[in-house]
């Protein structure tokens, strides 16, 4: 069994990132710039950001952080986002999710410039990968595509199950694992609430992709010998024994499903970290306009 690396892989990525930063400032060019929004205090939300923004930091990017209280309109927010659509100094733009419920988080996405969204959530980004054309990926399913890619597994005419359709990870996954690409080019099976006998079809898996969010979901019985198994999910549970109370546990049961498995990610470690790293390599693409 290999463990698939994400801390690692992604450190990898992010020198290569600061690397070409460096050479673009060389150059007389200037930094690629993300700006992001946050609305509210979530810890989680807030730590995913301010992560965002540290990375931005260590690879030689600028960042700006516009942080809302909970009560924000979506009329200040859209206002905002137009606001820096014409601003020429910043080149990436991320709302987190999920927004409070009396903003429209689909209203907030479809008034980004796509040319800026490198989260890839704008239906302009997620049409154009779906057809195959240059677009923002979303940074976890990127950031699964470069782990197979880096360790060279072998995905082609693999049968690939998904659990799980979010438009984030699910959904994206499973259209990029089925693309004429490599990695990709694999048979691909989604899995959601209403699969009736999931374990009879997660056994089936070559590849295993499991986005739910429920922590422990996959058992050692569900997953084929010598799979290739990916957990996305990371929830925090309670653990008395950490001083800060709480730990992070993936998808699937790890301890009992790993040593079946050719390769796994670990949670954490595992595509956590990959996330990030993609979200800045967008921003560096966008800064190049390579996309568009
Ligand atoms: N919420 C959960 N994942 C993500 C992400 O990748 N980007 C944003 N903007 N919000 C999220």
């Amino acid at each position: 069994m290999t463990l698939l690396d994400g801390k690692k892989t992604s450190e990898a990525i992010q020198s290569e990132i600061a690397a070409e930063v460096a050479k673009i400032k060389e150059q007389g060019g200037k930094a690629p710039h993300l700006a992001a929004i946050l609305v509210g205090h979530d810890g989680g939300s807030m730590t995913y950001v301010n992560n965002k923004v540290l990375a931005c930091e260590r690879v030689g990017f600028e960042s700006t952080l516009l942080h809302y209280e909970d009560d924000v309109t979506e009329e200040e927010l859209l206002t905002k986002i137009k606001e820096i659509n014409q601003n020429p100094e910043i080149d990436g733009l991320i709302v987190q999710l999920p927004l409070p419920k009396h903003i429209s988080s689909d209203r907030v996405l479809e008034v980004m410039d796509y040319r800026k969204d490198v989260d890839g959530f704008h239906p302009i980004n997620v049409g154009h990968m779906v057809a195959g054309l240059p677009a923002y990926l979303p940074a976890t399913p990127y950031g699964i595509m470069q782990l197979l890619e880096r360790y060279n597994i072998d995905t082609k005419g693999k049968h690939c199950v998904v659990v799980g359709r979010s438009n984030i990870v699910g959904t994206p996954i499973s259209i990029l694992m089925s693309k004429c690409t490599i990695p990709g080019e694999a048979t691909v099976t989604i899995c959601h609430r209403n699969t009736v006998d999931l374990a009879h079809h997660t056994r089936q898996a070559d590849i295993l992709i499991v986005a739910v969010g429920r922590p422990g979901l996959i058992t050692e019985d569900m997953v084929k010998e010598g799979a290739v198994v990916i957990d996305v999910g990371t929830t925090r549970v309670t653990d008395a024994s950490r001083a800060r109370g709480w730990r992070l546990r993936g998808d699937v049961d790890f301890d009992n499903v790993a040593p079946k498995c050719s390769y796994i990610t670990p949670v954490p470690g595992g595509v956590g970290p990959l996330t990030i790293s993609m979200l800045l390599m967008n921003t560096l693409k966008a800064a190049k306009k390579e996309i568009y």
